[in-house]
């Protein structure tokens, strides 16, 4: 029997359309647009406004768009993984709730949590469903509503995040293209760093947590930093190196969108020049789940079939990892 690869065939995302500008937010905290630059590189990033709009809602977006431009009915999907650290409720899954808004029926759903690796985990989650022959037509959704979970009065991390989605159907092939290689890491250790201490059952909410605003992002910029910095790079060199992939060779590096200083340090390392490496942090910010089908979704009219891709992410657990993917198909 011929091996049966998993390849994305269609992508969409979604954007809230309020803009929080460096401006805007260096009213709110004490910061500057020209620290927040050359610290972190972002101009601005997405905000969802509105009472009662969720991640499932930006979810939603990008997996209507994805079904609607790869002309596929709700009816044929076997399968929506949703990748979120910002789920609408502890359960259900926002998967489930995703599937119900865009009226996937016929499929089941769940969500994976996994830090700002969620979507690179998602990947080779989506790919093993697909390769085992069962599930033709697998959505991988990654949605984050961070503005929920970010202390607006905590200038370290109010600038960096930002809210989005996007989508990816990933179906069978017997071609060479697709999922080829993953090289997947956790180090739990690494949760003192980045973590959010209420409201999950160690530390249930309360008066007390709410008033010791425990229930934003924790994190010590530092250590993640460096730790990023390191397993991004090394993950993603010796991801070149097992198959071979020279810095001409390699057709695009598809990077978590974090920090700038990381994406170029790790595009250093594997000695790739600035035109081979998708950047949209600018704009965006660090949707954490969104930022790789972001770049797809921004990129897409440039890849080629056939183009080398590298996907490498660090985030929260520690997750970090690196996947090796044939582009499929020309737009
Ligand atoms: O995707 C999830 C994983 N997360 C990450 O990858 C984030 C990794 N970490 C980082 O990106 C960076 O560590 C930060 C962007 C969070 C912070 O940048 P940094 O260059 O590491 O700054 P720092 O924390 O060392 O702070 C340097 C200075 C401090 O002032 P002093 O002590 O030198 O006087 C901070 O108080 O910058 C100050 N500072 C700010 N100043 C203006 C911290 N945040 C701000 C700010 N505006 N927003």
């Amino acid at each position: 029997m011929e091996k049966i690869n998993a390849a994305i065939t269609g992508i969409a995302g979604y954007v809230p359309d309020y803009v929080l500008t460096n401006d805007e937010l260096s009213r709110m905290v004490d910061t500057s647009d020209e620290w927040i630059m050359t610290r972190i590189g972002i101009k601005e990033r997405r905000i969802l406004k509105g009472d009662a709009k969720g991640t499932s809602d930006m979810g939603a977006e990008a997996v209507k768009s994805l079904l609607e431009k790869t002309e596929t009915s709700p009816d044929e999907i076997d399968l929506l993984i949703c990748t979120t650290v910002t789920p609408d409720m502890q359960f259900p899954a926002t998967a489930n709730i995703i599937s119900d808004k865009v009226g996937i029926k016929n499929a089941f759903s769940f969500d994976l949590n996994a830090g700002c690796s969620g979507f690179l985990f998602g990947m080779s989650t989506a790919s093993k469903f697909v390769q085992s022959g069962k599930y033709k037509k697998v959505v991988l959704v990654g949605a984050d509503k961070m503005s929920s979970i970010v202390d607006y009065e905590d200038r370290s991390v109010s600038p960096i995040f930002g809210d989005g989605s996007g989508a990816v159907l990933f179906e069978p092939t017997t071609e060479d293209v697709g999922i080829i290689d993953e090289i997947l890491h956790v180090d739990g250790a690494g949760r003192k760093h980045l973590h959010q201490k209420a409201g999950g059952s160690l530390k249930p909410p309360t008066h007390e947590t709410i008033d010791a605003r425990e229930h934003y992002i924790y994190q010590e910029g530092q250590p993640v930093f460096k730790a990023a910095v390191k397993g991004m790079a090394d993950v993603s060199v010796e991801m070149m190196e097992k198959h071979n992939l020279t810095s001409d060779s390699l057709t695009w590096l598809v990077p978590h969108q974090a920090n700038l200083r990381i994406i170029t340090a790790t595009a250093h390392r594997m000695n790739l020049p600035p035109e081979k490496v998708m950047i949209n942090i600018e704009k965006y910010g660090n949707t954490t789940d969104g930022t790789l089908p972001l770049l797809l979704w921004e990129w897409e009219k440039k890849l080629k079939k056939g183009n080398h891709l590298i996907f490498s992410t660090f985030g929260a657990g520690f997750t970090w990892g690196a996947i090796y993917l044939k582009w499929a198909y020309n737009s």
